[in-house]
């Protein structure tokens, strides 16, 4: 008997919809939304108008990808939160009618969840190298930060997380100082390419245990950048590859730090990242280097669900659907949303 769930993802600035069948991804949709561009962050308000425009055309086009028809779905899955509660709504509210109407069940998913099981994403005919459990995983994101050790597929521990700011938060907010426009973490991936990771230094985070800090490095750059553009006007745009290489540099050393220790102290060496930062090449080499090193075996998810994407949130309500999780229809969605 096959499982075929239709999911989607609407917790941010990202409408997803995906077709998976028995935890393989058929269909794979996003659609992005450009309007935060100018605002330094996504606008809630606007992300959910979004979101609301773009939810039947791409749910529609993932079956159509699929070659799956709606009378054929087991299960409707949807990302119930953490995320802004006017864009969870959204993917909510049109899981729960097209599952009532279909007369199938929903699944509720956990983004973060969601995020980590990106590792077990694959489409048809395509080998995923999956982690053994227990697994520990660094997930970073623009909403988080946290380091898990997942003991089984439904089974997630929160070791760390970030205290204030989110790593992806971080890259986007020094991005902005530099005049990037939202979201600069991968803008700053690309600068970093031609500059010196070292032509600068920030003061680190220190922070006890296995948690995170990023808001006094994001305020340490602000100062740098500001005393330097006072005594030359141009030095934003005559620094940027060096500042962009500088600033990522001292945060992936920061993540790669707390993930060291994180290894040390559970003594597992089956480690993945994940989230949108994990598709950094600065972090994916440094990653790779400490695996060489500590004789580690890695995982990365293929970019496509690196982000936000809905075939995580399909890939992970196969494994609640096969546990029998089933939510009901007076579910609602959840803001806040630990895992
Ligand atoms: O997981 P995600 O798509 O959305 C959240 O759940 O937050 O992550 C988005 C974050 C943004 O902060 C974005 O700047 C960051 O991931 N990001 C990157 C890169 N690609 C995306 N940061 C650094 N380097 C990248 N290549
Ligand atoms: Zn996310």
């Amino acid at each position: 008997m096959h499982v075929t769930i239709l999911a989607i993802e609407s917790s941010c600035d990202d409408t997803s919809a995906a077709l998976v069948r028995n935890g393989i991804v058929l269909s794979n949709l996003i659609a992005n939304q450009k309007v935060h561009r100018n605002y330094g962050g996504v606008v809630p308000e606007l992300a959910s108008r979004a979101h609301q425009q773009h939810v039947v055309p791409v749910v529609d086009q993932a079956l159509k990808e699929a070659g799956v028809e709606k009378n054929r779905l087991s299960a409707v899955a949807f990302t119930q939160g953490p995320g802004l509660l006017g864009s969870l709504l959204v993917g909510v509210s049109f899981a729960k009618g097209l599952a009532l109407s279909l007369g199938i069940p929903l699944i509720g998913v956990n983004h973060l969840h969601a995020h980590i099981m990106a590792h077990w994403a694959g489409e048809p005919g395509k080998k995923v190298k999956t982690p053994g459990f227990p697994f520990l995983c660094l997930l970073v994101s623009g909403g988080h930060t946290q380091l898990v050790v997942a003991r089984g597929f439904l089974e997630m521990e929160v070791i760390g997380q970030t205290i204030d700011d989110a790593a992806g938060e971080a890259f986007d907010k020094c991005a902005k100082v530099l005049g990037i426009p939202y979201p600069g973490g991968p803008v700053i991936d690309r600068l970093s390419r031609e500059g010196d990771p070292h032509a600068f230094a920030f003061a680190r985070p220190r922070i006890g245990g296995l948690d995170f800090s990023f808001s006094g490095l994001k305020t340490s750059f602000l100062y740098l950048v500001h005393d330097e553009v006072e005594k030359n006007p141009r030095f934003i745009e005559e620094r940027k590859a060096d500042l962009s290489a500088s600033i990522q540099h001292t945060i992936v050393e920061v993540l790669m730090d707390k993930l060291e220790k994180a290894s040390e102290q559970t003594g597992i060496r089956e480690i993945g990242i994940a989230g949108g930062v994990s598709a950094n090449q600065a972090l994916r080499d440094a990653l790779e280097e400490r695996a060489k090193r500590y004789g580690w075996n890695i995982y990365i998810p293929e970019f496509i669900y690196t982000t936000d994407n809905a075939g995580m949130i399909g890939v992970t309500a196969y494994y609640k659907y096969l546990a029998g999780e089933r939510t009901g229809q007076e579910t609602v969605p959840l803001a806040r949303f630990p895992m």
